[in-house]
């Protein structure tokens, strides 16, 4: 290998392993360079205490970390069912090592470990070749409003919007924790959000009231591509929760309270509430995944069990006889009797977590009663990272 007119021994290199604390200080500087903007990353590892599973990985050279991977477990309640989620972020090499393959040697290391640990699903905020040829793939599906002053009418009475502050962690926790589908979550996580407002640029958090009671909440931020440009008149949706019928009309409030030029919205696919009000406004977007990411099911017979009440929810007991869920290196399989439906991990992925038609065909899905099964089963609800993006 090389680096600039060194050569650079395997041997000298010091990982794949989980950082070390007196290497802290050296990984917040090496992603300050990898990230200027991103305040919240920098941010993040200096008050970074090792989690029991997962955190900083790195390939350290001569002392000093040159190629670092965050790895985050969580767990999402799909309809009460908790899938177990491993999120990658923060993957940076520093610029004098990069193309030698340590980040691909980083990422291998935590697919790994992540599934050991537990994870069912990797989920990685990033969309390069770095990821897709470790196999994971663009999926979910979620309609993409892009929003224009004047699009939407204010149509709701009694409404009022206020920025949201710490105070109001509790009533954000129990808002989420209503949605059908959300992250596994403690109130102090909110709490720390709204203390840490540089965690996402120029982010405005907004609670809204209707006849004076809160019903809502609506998380705004600068879209990713406007790095750290403050005055740009655009803003996305982080994350929302809450009375649909309110948060449509706050989303006229928020463009002109903000003067915006554009509102962007990923409304996941079964959120038909939210896209029937906006549908019924001539509002419609693009069919998209989920924005920015990639993943991978990386434990499918392991997501299936954590998957256990939806899937005796959905199915008969005589559809559920002999239902299995099998993964084989890349091979994934579900079976039933004699008949088989076997996919790479990639495709079986796109089945599960499925992916807009305008993206990918649809998997060769079988037909008769594993079709569906399958047609019951999938594609699994969408979800918006939120405030566990990583
Ligand atoms: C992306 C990044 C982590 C890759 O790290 P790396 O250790 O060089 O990666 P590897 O050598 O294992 O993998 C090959 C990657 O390096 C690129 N590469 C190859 N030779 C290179 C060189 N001489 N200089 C820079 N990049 C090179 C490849 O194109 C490939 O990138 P791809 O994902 O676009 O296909 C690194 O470039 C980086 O830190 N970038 C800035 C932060 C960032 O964008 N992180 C990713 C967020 S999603």
């Amino acid at each position: 290998m090389e680096i600039g007119d060194r050569r650079l021994k395997i041997g000298e290199l010091d990982g794949p392993r989980p950082i070390r604390r007196e290497e802290l200080a050296a990984s917040g500087r090496l992603a300050g360079l990898c990230f200027p903007d991103a305040a919240g990353v920098m941010e993040e590892i200096r008050t970074y205490t090792p989690p029991r599973r997962g955190g900083i990985q790195v390939i350290c050279h001569r002392g000093v970390p040159v190629s670092q991977i965050g790895v985050y477990h969580s767990r999402v309640s799909v309809y009460g069912s908790l899938l177990r989620v491993a999120s990658i972020g923060g993957v940076c090499t520093h610029p004098d090592y990069r193309g030698l393959g340590l980040a691909t040697r980083l990422l291998d290391y935590c697919t790994r470990k992540l599934t050991a640990e537990g994870a069912r699903l990797m989920l990685i905020s990033g969309m390069r070749g770095l990821y897709t040829r470790a196999g994971c793939v663009t999926a979910q599906k979620f309609e993409y409003i892009v929003l224009k002053p004047g699009q939407l009418r204010p149509g709701v009475d009694d409404l009022s919007l206020r920025p949201a502050t710490e105070a109001d962690a509790p009533l954000c926790d129990r808002l989420y924790q209503t949605e059908p589908v959300h992250f596994a979550r403690r109130v102090e996580e909110f709490a720390a959000h709204f203390r840490r407002p540089e965690e996402f640029t120029k982010a405005e958090d907004w609670i809204i009231e209707a006849t004076g009671r809160p019903v809502a909440y609506l998380f705004t931020g600068l879209p990713w591509e406007y790095g750290g440009e403050s005055g740009a008149d655009a803003r996305e949706v982080i994350e929302y929760a809450g009375s649909r019928v309110a948060l449509v009309g706050a989303l006229t409030e928020v463009m002109a309270r903000l003067n915006l030029r554009e509102l962007r919205l990923a409304v996941p696919w079964q959120d038909v509430d939210l896209l029937h009000l906006l549908h019924e406004r001539g509002v419609t977007g693009d069919h998209i995944p989920l924005v920015g990411h990639t993943m991978r099911i990386v434990n499918f017979p392991g997501l299936m069990r954590d998957l256990r009440p939806y899937v005796r929810a959905r199915l008969t007991r005589s559809q559920r006889r002999g239902l299995r869920f099998q993964q084989e290196g890349d091979r994934y399989a579900i079976v039933r009797g004699e008949e088989r439906l076997e996919l790479d991990g990639a495709t079986m992925t796109r089945l599960v977590m499925g992916v807009p038609a305008e993206v990918a065909h649809e998997a060769p899905v079988a037909s008769g009663a594993l079709g569906e099964i399958i047609a019951a089963l999938f594609p699994l609800p969408s979800f918006l990272p939120g405030l566990n993006y990583r």
